[in-house]
């Protein structure tokens, strides 16, 4: 249906773009917008089935500046903790009458899934390992913006690093689509055991050495190693993985000038990235959840447009 977003990889580069306009206007409108505007008179649903601290509570928030109501079932303490299919589940949720429904699930194919059986905006906020592409989206507003992209959002010229756990992540499957096709050269980095080399039949490349790409990126995303995901043997050695791929101190120092650092959260702190330089000067990780508000404003506004 032309008012879900399920993924970034189904979107040509000018619909990105449109979008990204719109999150600029969003950004720019201020807090006196609270309580009013697209989404007044709706209740948008968020059914998050996986946990969540950023995305579930940004898209609240831009649903409250919008002027909309928001109603919350996660996974823990509902029916689908007594075995309901996620199609029920969602059928169930839209037979209230909401306007949209915000979904989180953990399968991959799991937006797919209910926005198959929904009649009403179907909004991807994150499905398995496959995409989340209100994350992707905030990713390429925060890197425009530091880059100095706002309006046209063409990231032509500019290289972003993806580093650690590709394999299983949605963050980058979003990031590599909006990416490249907004111009960006995606390079994924990491160990064989969490990035394949069939990840490139996205569009991006694959390195395996951090060391030989970290001095010519304009922006690092560091992923968090999914430890829910993974079956013990396969991380294998936390100290050789730190070794290789964390975003230490001196890796960072070695990164060009005005180059960024990102993190889509929540960090091991430690592992893949030391706590100096989360919190130190390359860092827009905050700024990322801020352009989060945003993005979620925009996708909320523009499914829900009649
Ligand atoms: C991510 C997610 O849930 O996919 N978090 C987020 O939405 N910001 C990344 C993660 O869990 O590692």
């Amino acid at each position: 249906m032309a008012h879900d977003l399920i993924g970034l990889s189904d979107l040509s580069a000018a619909r990105l773009r449109e979008l990204l306009v719109s999150t600029q206007d969003m950004a720019g409108r201020g807090r006196e917008r609270w309580w009013g505007g697209e989404l007044d008179s709706t209740v948008t649903a968020l059914v998050f089935l996986e946990d969540s601290t950023r995305t579930r509570l940004s898209f609240e928030i831009a649903a409250a500046r919008l002027g909309g109501r928001t109603v919350v079932l996660s996974g823990k303490g509902s029916s689908v903790a007594k075995g309901e299919s996620l199609a029920d589940t969602v059928r169930t949720v839209e037979a209230m009458g909401v306007d949209a429904i915000v979904l989180r699930a953990g399968e991959d194919q799991g937006a797919q899934t209910a926005a198959d059986a929904l009649d009403c905006p179907l909004i991807n906020a994150g499905a398995g390992a496959h995409e989340h592409p209100t994350q992707g989206l905030l990713d390429a507003y925060a890197l425009a913006e530091a880059a100095g992209r706002l309006g046209s959002f063409d990231l032509g010229g500019l290289t972003l690093a993806v580093v650690g756990d590709i394999d299983h992540s949605r963050v980058a499957r979003s990031d590599i689509a909006g990416m490249t096709a907004l111009g960006a050269r995606v390079v994924c980095v990491g160990p064989e055991a969490m990035c394949s080399d069939s990840i490139s039949s996205l569009g991006c490349e694959v390195v395996r050495d951090f060391d030989s790409v970290i001095g010519e990126v304009d922006g690092v995303q560091m992923l968090r190693v999914q430890f829910e995901r993974h079956a013990d043997e396969q991380i294998g050695s936390l100290e050789a993985y730190r070794a290789s791929y964390a975003l230490t101190e001196a890796r960072a120092a070695r990164m060009k000038e005005g180059a960024v650092v990102m993190h889509p959260g929540p960090a091991n702190r430690g592992l893949e990235i030391d706590d100096v330089v989360a919190d130190g000067p390359r860092s827009i990780i905050r700024r990322q959840v801020a352009c989060g508000v945003w993005v979620r404003m925009a996708v909320l506004a523009s499914c829900l447009a009649p």
